[in-house]
């Protein structure tokens, strides 16, 4: 299949081409478009012939549900059983990154559930994937547009590597603003189970939830029989080439100790900008920004990650353990799946 790449940065500015991009995705296409969190591969939600084309692309077990994308929170009547919370939630934070999990209804096919009751609903603040919704008309099932077992993409370029000649079209919106792919919750009555850790932390839903759980496989290995509350979170998401080990203990130790690896070629580190100049030497650095700037840790994490799976020498990848609250939660849980949860005390 030849892939069309369209750059939209401005929706009002491209409207044909929004209207193009729309008419593929109604026909049963697959057009993938940027998110504030990272890009999305979308088909149209009630289409299960679309659901099964868009595992086919990214090569995802179709037991792993998408992610329905509308553009206004009241959509959501149309393809779950909505409540007060979910309401309450949406003023305060939609559009925005995050998902919520609810009892889905029949419009929704079981493919696009993976066969689950219950769908995932998210109301993106990008302006280009909320034009595309309305050009559509109908809501966007959509995952991240990475091959399975890749990095989530930050940029057009991510997705042009991993699926170029497997979609119909790729709108090119530059980059993602958030990095991360959004927070996912589910709802028992006004409770909510934090089930993957994004930019709206657990702090920020707290002020409208009386109480938010945090499922274990957020910061765990889950047991052997033990079935995920979330069927992502069995997969091992993003495994770069090289092993990655995640460094515990204070600030100077965990420099110190990096400092004795840079005479080794075949390392890399996800360093702190600070440390740049502390560690010149063999070694390849990966700076992730300031060590209290968790926005931009979060915004360039998966884009490194590629780099360092780019580079000819590198084998051994070291990062530092982020810290387990706010934003760091979320950096926290994608490195430590992205490192088989190898963590080394120092
Ligand atoms: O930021 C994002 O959420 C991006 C953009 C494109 O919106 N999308 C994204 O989709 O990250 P994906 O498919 O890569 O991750 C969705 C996760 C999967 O781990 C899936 O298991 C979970 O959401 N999920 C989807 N529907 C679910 C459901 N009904 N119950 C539990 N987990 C669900
Ligand atoms: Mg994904």
């Amino acid at each position: 299949m030849k892939t069309e790449v369209l750059q939209i940065n401005s929706p009002t500015e491209c409207a044909a081409a929004l209207a193009r991009a729309a008419a593929v995705l109604k026909k049963g296409g697959l057009v993938v478009f940027p998110t504030e969190t990272v890009y999305g591969i979308g088909g149209i939600a009630t289409s299960a012939e679309a659901a099964h084309a868009i595992y086919e692309a990214k090569g995802r077990p179709s037991d792993n549900p998408l992610i329905v994308h509308i553009a206004n929170p009241r959509e959501a009547e149309q393809y779950a059983v909505t409540n007060d919370t979910y309401y309450r939630l949406a003023a305060q934070f939609m559009p925005g990154p995050l998902t919520i999990i609810l009892p889905k209804r029949n419009t929704v096919p079981d493919a696009v559930t993976g066969g689950l009751p219950t769908v995932a609903l998210r109301v993106p603040a990008h302006p280009v994937a909320a034009a595309l919704i309305r050009a559509v008309g109908e809501g966007i099932a959509a995952p991240s547009a990475n091959l399975s077992g890749r990095p989530s993409p930050t940029t057009a370029a991510h997705v042009i590597g991993d699926l170029s000649g497997r979609v119909d079209m790729i709108i090119d919106g530059g980059e993602c603003e958030v990095g991360l792919e959004s927070t996912i919750i589910s709802l028992d009555g006004d409770v909510a189970t934090l089930l993957r850790p994004g930019a709206i932390t657990a702090d920020a839903l707290a002020c409208v939830c009386a109480e938010v759980k945090i499922a274990s496989a957020v910061t765990e290995l889950p047991g052997e029989n033990e079935r995920p509350l979330s069927p992502g979170m069995k997969y091992r998401h993003y495994a770069p080439r090289a092993a990655l080990t995640l460094l515990n203990g204070a600030e100077t130790e965990v420099t110190t100790y990096l400092k004795s690896l840079v005479g080794n070629k075949a390392v890399g580190i996800l360093c702190y900008d600070e440390e740049i100049p502390l560690l010149q030497g063999a070694a390849t650095l990966f700076p992730i920004g300031s060590r209290t700037d968790l926005e931009t840790q979060a915004k360039r994490l998966f884009s490194l990650l590629r780099e360092a799976d780019n580079h000819p020498d590198c084998t051994m990848l070291f990062a530092h353990l982020p810290p387990r609250e706010g934003l760091g939660l979320a950096l926290y849980n994608r490195l430590i799946r992205a490192a088989a949860h190898t963590i080394q005390n120092v």
